[in-house]
């Protein structure tokens, strides 16, 4: 039977176990870079046993999509991410970039016209992007493969693209916002091809054997009547990605600002536990499950009775930095899911001073 504890080989990786810190905005870098903050928060993940961290979003252009978020948008980068990388491994923990493009899903005032596959307004920014030319589209892959390229120089254990929460990838996937007639737009397979295409640059410019996982969304949630990325759709997806070579797929659903993860919402332990596991019975590669697991039991259940391999918290490794060792223990999380970490006043557990 499998562990949650014991060691294992992920989409290529080797990791202590099966604990992922999904990847979680800091806030902690201005000017992009890896700052002393940082490179503790960092440190203590790796020292408290986590299996796989996993960055904060990493812009792959100039644009700007979070305050004080790390860059590695140019070969200056590379530098100090190696000093972040280089403490993590010499704790015994793995790390991967996760690298995006925000798309109109900005969370500061931008001084430009954000791109999207459809000149269509963003339900939670509500800002109206330009459709991107096809020549945009071969620039965006290329920048996620220069990202992905000097991630592997930096020493990174492989990155992962960030293809959920109303983020370019993901808006890609949606019926709702890639309404384009060419052949990035239409059927599932169509609307997933920048993703593909994104695999193989990637793969082309850093080797085949360099890991690339997915974060996706199995079904964007949207409310009323409106038709995003539905899940007979997102399970169909998760298969044409593991068949282009990504080496794990990290589940989630929703998109910001309709039904997703907030501080009421109920989506029971983990969120979207039967979708998940569906999901995960379909496709030949690893999945980490996502979303609202806030106990070693749930973890536990999904490892030993299901074919998830790796679970991933965001908000429980904001309150409790040593969640590993504290399950491990039988203590729990003090997360709460209240969602108060993502405040004004930068990412931290208001329950956790
Ligand atoms: C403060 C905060 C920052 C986040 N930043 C990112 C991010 O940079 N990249 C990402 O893929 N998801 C991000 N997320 C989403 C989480 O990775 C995760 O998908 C979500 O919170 C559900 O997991 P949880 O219930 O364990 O928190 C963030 C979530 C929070 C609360």
């Amino acid at each position: 039977m499998k562990s949650l504890y014991e060691k294992i080989n992920l989409g290529g990786i080797e990791l202590r176990n099966r604990f992922v810190r999904s990847g979680t905005h800091e806030g902690l870098s201005p000017d992009g870079s890896i700052t002393e903050d940082v490179l503790s928060l960092y440190r203590n993940f790796a020292r408290e046993d986590v299996g796989l961290i996993i960055t904060s979003g990493i812009e792959v252009t100039e644009d700007k999509v979070f305050d004080n978020s790390f860059r590695l948008n140019n070969d200056e980068c590379i530098k100090d991410m190696k000093n972040l990388v280089d403490i993590i491994h010499s704790e015994g923990g793995k790390v991967m970039a996760q690298l995006f493009h925000g798309s109109s899903f900005i969370f500061l005032e931008a001084d430009y016209v954000p791109l999207a596959p459809s000149a269509v307004k963003d339900r939670f920014t509500q800002i109206v992007p330009k459709e991107m030319t096809q020549l945009e589209i071969k620039e965006i892959i290329k920048r996620f493969a220069d990202a992905a390229y000097r991630s592997k120089k930096a020493g990174f254990d492989g990155v992962q693209v960030q293809a959920s929460a109303g983020f370019l990838i993901n808006k890609f996937f949606s019926p709702y916002y890639n309404q384009r007639q060419d052949e990035y737009g239409g059927d599932v397979t169509r609307r997933s091809r920048i993703a593909v295409e994104i695999r193989k640059a990637i793969a082309d410019k850093c080797g085949n054997d360099f890991p690339v996982f997915i974060k996706m969304s199995m079904d964007d949630l949207m409310k009323e009547d409106v038709k995003g990325l539905e899940f007979s759709d997102g399970k169909e997806l998760a298969k044409i990605l593991s068949d282009s070579g990504y080496n794990a797929i990290e589940t989630i659903a929703g998109v910001m600002g309709e039904t997703m993860v907030s501080g009421n919402y109920n989506g029971g332990e983990p969120f979207f536990k039967e979708k998940i596991v569906e999901l995960a019975s379909e496709v030949k590669v690893p999945v980490i499950a996502n979303g609202g697991i806030r106990t070693e039991k749930a973890a536990n259940e999904l490892i030993s009775n299901t074919n998830v391999d790796g679970v991933s918290f965001a908000r429980p490794f904001i309150a409790d930095a040593d969640l590993v060792k504290r399950f491990k223990n039988g203590h729990y999380t003090k997360c709460t899911t209240c969602f108060q970490c993502n405040g004004p006043n930068g990412v931290r557990c208001i329950k956790n001073k």
